[in-house]
């Protein structure tokens, strides 16, 4: 018997994950909801799953996963309530937009049964996964670190240009490489922040420090409004006498010495959906599902994201270093 996956959410990764689970011989995509009638039936037709109405009318539908991919600041109540059902939950990032929710996500996924997972898809992206594997061989052992994650705009899709839907705008896209940062380089142990609000409603442009309880330290930038110059996603990786530059999800570059040749790996051509780590985290869920396991993001590193970017804030707001974890 195939799983029976449930979908809350038509757009734009509530699509991407129902056509990858939909090529998954062990899924059946059952059933679709979003409040956009016209959405949920689109997708519904792709994926050859029926239409209903609610989160309700899902649950009520026999799933046995749920896949939340509806905007940042309606994550938790429906995550709680599938929990609460014992139906498996992947829920796209942010896990949750206060770290008040993120406690009681991390708290419901912790008593189990129910596996839950967060979509921190870089860690499966091949860019950053060779990036990682550069220093699990001791080829690179990291000293400091730069790291870029911009937006071009806070335009597409347009609630991404409202707080009270994005949670703030380090919850949109900033969480990503700051999950990205903690994968990389072990806990943040303090971070201070300066930023301004330029463009948009809210702060937008972001100026980073981050200082990671294994004594590396790193700059981080933010900005909200810097168009789509090629790589807005940013990795910098030095060491003694070596380095490491990645390029959005496309190039890994390494210099193994200052004489040395500069070694590229491209991974430009893959699919989106293997180059952005999509397809990877999907199958890795629906087995920590399958084999009762656990997931490869736990709801531990959810909630650790949501305290980088709330200690960010904080740092931002108050005009000094905050130390984590928060209290
Ligand atoms: N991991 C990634 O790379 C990545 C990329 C983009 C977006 N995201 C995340 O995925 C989530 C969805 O983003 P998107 O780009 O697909 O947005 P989207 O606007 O394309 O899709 C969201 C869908 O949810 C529906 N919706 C809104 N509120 C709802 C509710 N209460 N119940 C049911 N349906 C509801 C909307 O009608 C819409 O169809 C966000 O949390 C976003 O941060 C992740």
């Amino acid at each position: 018997m195939a799983l029976r996956v449930g979908i809350l959410g038509a757009g734009h990764m509530g699509t991407t994950h129902a056509t990858l689970l939909a090529r998954d011989e062990r899924v059946k995509v059952t059933a679709v909801a979003d409040t956009d009638a016209q959405r949920a039936e689109t997708l519904a037709l792709r994926v050859g799953a029926k239409v209903v109405v609610s989160l309700e009318a899902l649950l009520d539908a026999g799933i046995e996963a749920l896949f939340v991919t509806t905007p940042n600041t309606t994550h938790t109540a429906p995550v709680l309530a599938a929990l609460a059902a014992g139906v498996h939950v992947f829920s796209e990032k942010p896990m949750a937009t206060s770290l008040t929710e993120a406690r009681q996500l991390l708290e419901a996924a912790t008593r189990g049964p129910a596996c839950y997972q967060v979509g921190h898809n870089r860690r499966f992206a091949p860019a950053y996964k060779a990036a990682k594997a550069r220093l699990a061989d001791g080829s690179l052992r990291v000293t400091s670190a730069h790291i870029k994650m911009n937006r071009g705009e806070l335009e597409q899709p347009p609630w991404v240009g409202d707080r009270a839907v994005t949670g703030g705008f380090l919850y949109e896209s900033t969480v990503h490489l700051l999950d990205m940062a903690r994968w990389l380089l072990g806990e943040v142990a303090w971070v201070q922040v300066v930023g301004g609000t330029h463009v948009y409603r809210e702060p937008d442009d972001f100026s980073m420090l981050l200082g990671f309880a294994s004594g590396v330290h790193a700059t981080f930038t933010s900005c909200a409004h810097s168009t789509w110059l090629f790589p807005f996603e940013r990795v910098e990786l030095f060491g003694a006498h070596a380095a490491l530059g990645t390029e959005e999800m496309a190039r890994v570059q390494f210099a193994p010495g200052p004489r040395k040749p500069v070694q590229t790996q491209e991974f430009g051509p893959l699919p989106i959906p293997e180059k952005w780590g999509y397809a990877e985290e999907d199958r890795l869920f629906v087995e920590a599902v399958l084999t009762r396991g656990t997931p490869p993001v736990t709801a531990e590193d959810g909630y650790r994201a949501v305290e980088l970017v709330e200690a960010c804030y904080r740092s931002l707001m108050q005009g000094e270093r905050v130390s984590l974890p928060l209290a």
